[in-house]
């Protein structure tokens, strides 16, 4: 049993946005109100959120966890605690594991590794098709049944249109969403970087915005034809915004992310520390392949036309697209190097930025982190993302004006690769709570007994 005491509550989900106090009783949240009010009985703990915005424990639609298979990159264990310290009490795990989430096997195997670590909420994605081939169904019943939350062969798009309409088309039975990667791998090939003026100068080949917008075109028109629930994973272009908008119009049943990277960092990212000063030695992240990512990072005009998106409602979620990889995926040729960012443990300081920027404001990116992503997994998780009373009591807590410098070598996450390594932010996770257990608490917050 806890009372969180002074604490600024902003709970989008319910309009709620002013300062009081909000009680747990073993996993769900019990009471809500105003500072000085609560019911306290004997044998509550007590958390003096006074200077902290006190919210819904934040959602991620979009995280690789590496278990099974890739186990030097990440763990379950491993990227939940990374989770916690980012303000996430849930995460939906993508499929591109070894072997891939496509049978019931897997998911419990994931689910009972979560369960071990005993962090935070994992929720499964299946495969779209078997092993991620691209070229018959999944058991797409079978992972419904077992308990996952969409389909997604995330990595990789559904190249085959045929098979992409059936697998929309099967999915309404299930009234789960199907999350797509959107590329034509026929316009992107071997590119690495956005291609422009960046991926010119340094003569590396370039991933043309086409890419991605000519599959989310191919992915909204089936969406139409099917009348099933499509969600656009990884957003980064202008006309990728456009065209979620018009379908959105239309009546589509389209739902769209965007990351923390590319709403914040341009495609220059990549051109990193170019010579060590009085040396004149060429540095070692002169091309920084911690900036290497796919979808790529795009230009200042793609991040005004996502954050704009952002704004009034046609991108509904913020996702991490947490892509953890070991130094030796990195620390290589810009070409080799893997693609990805570790993203849980910087997302929200990031993010914060654009608050502090003037560029987003905080309820609005609450929601994004919380109510909205609860949305697009609803039909499996009512109550997710909300501090209504009879919720499950997941909560993050954050000082929006507490400063800090991200170091990779302090993540709980084994993925340093971040373009983030560095950079001070103003805002930070002071507290995670996930099912009414405090699962990350800052040296900070002290917790008493009463
Ligand atoms: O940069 C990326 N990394 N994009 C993806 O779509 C996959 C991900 C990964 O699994 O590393």
């Amino acid at each position: 049993m806890l009372l969180i005491s002074g604490g600024h509550l902003i709970d989008p989900s319910q309009g709620l946005n002013k300062v009081g106090d909000l009680l747990v009783t073993e996993d769900k949240i019990s009471w809500i109100g105003d500072k000085g009010t609560a019911p306290v009985q004997q044998g509550f703990s007590i958390l003096d959120a006074s200077r902290m915005v006190v919210c819904p424990g934040f959602i991620d639609l979009h995280s690789h966890l590496r278990e099974p298979g890739f186990e030097d990159k990440e763990t379950i264990a491993t990227g939940t605690q990374a989770a916690a310290r980012g303000g996430f009490a849930t995460i939906c795990c993508m499929a591109n594991t070894e072997p891939p989430i496509d049978t019931r096997a897997v998911v419990d195997y994931v689910k009972t590794k979560a369960r071990v670590a005993g962090l935070v909420r994992v929720l499964p994605i299946g495969c779209i098709t078997k092993g991620r081939k691209g070229e018959e169904l999944a058991e797409m019943a079978e992972l419904a049944e077992a308990g996952v939350v969409a389909f997604s062969d995330d990595g990789d798009p559904v190249i085959n249109s045929s098979l992409m309409r059936h697998a929309l088309e099967y999915s309404r039975v299930f009234s789960l969403p199907i999350i797509d990667h959107c590329e034509d791998r026929t316009l992107s090939q071997d590119g690495v970087i956005n291609e422009g003026w960046v991926s010119t100068r340094l003569g590396l080949k370039g991933i043309p915005a086409a890419s991605e917008e000519a599959m989310v075109a191919r992915d909204l028109a089936l969406a139409q034809l099917t009348g099933a629930k499509l969600h656009i994973a990884h957003a980064t272009t202008e006309g990728s915004v456009e065209l979620i908008r018009h379908a959105k119009e239309k009546g589509v049943s389209v739902t769209a992310e965007v990351t923390p990277h590319h709403l914040t960092l341009t495609e220059e990212r990549v051109i990193g520390n170019q010579l060590i000063p009085k040396t004149y030695h060429l540095s070692a992240t002169a091309y920084d392949a911690n900036a290497k990512v796919n979808p790529p990072l795009r230009t200042k005009k793609d991040i005004a036309a996502l954050i704009k998106g952002l704004k009034e409602g046609i991108i509904d979620a913020i996702a991490t697209d947490h892509a953890p990889h070991t130094l030796a995926d990195k620390m290589c040729e810009f070409d080799l190097a893997a693609f990805g960012i570790s993203g849980l443990e910087t997302a929200f300081g990031c993010l914060m930025s654009l608050v502090h920027n003037g560029e987003l404001d905080l309820v609005t990116l609450i929601s994004k982190l919380t109510f909205e992503p609860a949305r697009i997994v609803r039909n499996k998780y009512e109550e997710l993302g909300s501090l209504k009373i009879g919720s499950p009591a997941d909560i993050t807590l954050f000082d929006p004006d507490e400063e800090w410098i991200v170091d990779s070598n302090n993540f709980a996450s084994k993925g340093k690769n971040t373009p983030f390594n560095g950079c001070q932010f103003k805002g930070k996770v002071m507290a995670t709570i996930a099912s009414g257990k405090i699962v990350y608490q800052d040296n900070l917050i002290k917790v008493k007994g009463n």
